[in-house]
């Protein structure tokens, strides 16, 4: 090697060094309290992966989104957290108008899609879209065989006599699949008929659980014959062999925009910003997969897993996420439901 060849190696090695020493994770960038609303595994997978490539300490917990949204709102005059990433969408936008969250534009916005950015925009900056997934149900074949059924294809086929405490549903205050689940009925058949369909099938729950996603394990495990969930936390199941298959109803269903928002007050703001750009790139959004949560991812380069139900090939409700994301709609429509579906004798 020639001496100024030498001399030119070497100086980019140092440079590289060097670039190396600013790269690596330094010992004190500080924290980040995150409210994560998805599975606990992608939510570890968030976390750690974060912490390893910032250096920045991530305080995690998880949580349902009703349950998130109170806590913001219980935590308001003094908050605690930095960031809630995860869980659909109308609590974050409940949170948005009521103030809890605050604005922001992220350089990625430009690779997002446009259901991810219409979030964006209903809520005036204050959360974004960072996945999507239909509601459905999920059903175990052993049990529906043995009750002698048809396997169930329609929000209809849940009234059946049959399956008297054998369906399981989250509920709607703690869970946002149930919310999302209670939104959807009242937009695909009317309030009135919509409600009267919800009361027909508190007959056939045996337990309105806190998470939205639990009822899936539960028919997966046989605990119960049908869990109504996102479909792709029906697909978790069967795709790892268990005797469950996933529904789109035949009616047509309605779908969720997992959020993303930066909490009003964050102690840690830079270092929430700085998770909120991180979370809308590619190789973060591919976290997902490999912690077995097989959602729509917004960013559009991001790879959409094989798994992941194909929405397009659904009847889709037009569902109206400014409206039943609003406070005053959300509100009312679950103290309707505690009222008038949840006490009702079976
Ligand atoms: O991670 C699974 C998931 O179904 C998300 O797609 C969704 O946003 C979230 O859980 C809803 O959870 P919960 O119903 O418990 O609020």
């Amino acid at each position: 090697m020639q001496g100024y060849q030498w001399l030119r190696a070497s100086a980019l090695a140092m440079l590289a060094t060097g670039a190396a020493f600013v790269a690596a994770p330094a010992q004190a960038q500080g924290s980040l309290v995150m409210y994560c609303g998805v599975q606990e595994e992608w939510c570890r997978a968030m976390s750690t992966t974060f912490e390893k490539e910032t250096g920045i300490k991530v305080a995690m917990t998880r949580k349902s989104a009703g349950e998130i949204y109170a806590q913001l709102k219980a935590e308001s005059a003094n908050p605690r957290g930095d960031i809630w990433w995860g869980g659909t969408g109308d609590p974050h936008l409940q949170a948005a108008e009521e103030g809890l969250t605050q604005e922001y534009e992220s350089a990625a916005n430009k690779d997002m899609q446009d259901w991810s950015l219409a979030q964006w925009r209903a809520a005036q900056k204050r959360t974004i879209g960072i996945y999507a997934g239909a509601l459905g149900f999920g059903f175990n074949t052993q049990q529906i065989k043995q009750k002698g059924l048809a396997e169930p294809k329609c929000w209809a086929d849940l009234l059946d006599a049959k399956l008297k405490d054998d369906v399981q549903v989250a509920d709607p205050n703690s869970s946002g699949t149930a919310y999302n689940m209670l939104a959807t009925i009242v937009q695909l058949m009317g309030e009135d008929k919509g409600f009267d369909y919800l009361k027909a099938l508190h007959k056939n729950i045996s337990q309105y659980t806190k998470s939205g996603a639990a009822p899936a394990k539960a028919a997966s495990l046989g605990e119960t014959a049908v869990g109504i969930v996102f479909i792709h936390d029906a697909v978790v199941f069967a795709v790892q062999g268990d005797p469950i298959k996933a529904v789109a109803p035949c009616e047509g269903t309605g779908y969720e925009i997992g959020s993303m928002s930066i909490i009003k007050g964050a102690r840690n703001l830079d270092n929430a910003k700085k998770f909120y750009d991180w979370a809308l790139t590619p190789a973060a959004q591919a976290l997902a997969a490999p912690a077995k949560s097989y959602q729509v991812p917004s960013n559009k380069n991001a790879v959409v897993p094989p798994q992941a139900p194909k929405m397009s090939e659904m009847k889709l409700i037009n569902y109206d996420f400014v409206k039943y994301g609003s406070s005053a709609e959300r509100t009312r429509l679950l103290t309707k439901w505690d009222k008038e579906v949840k006490p009702l004798p079976k």
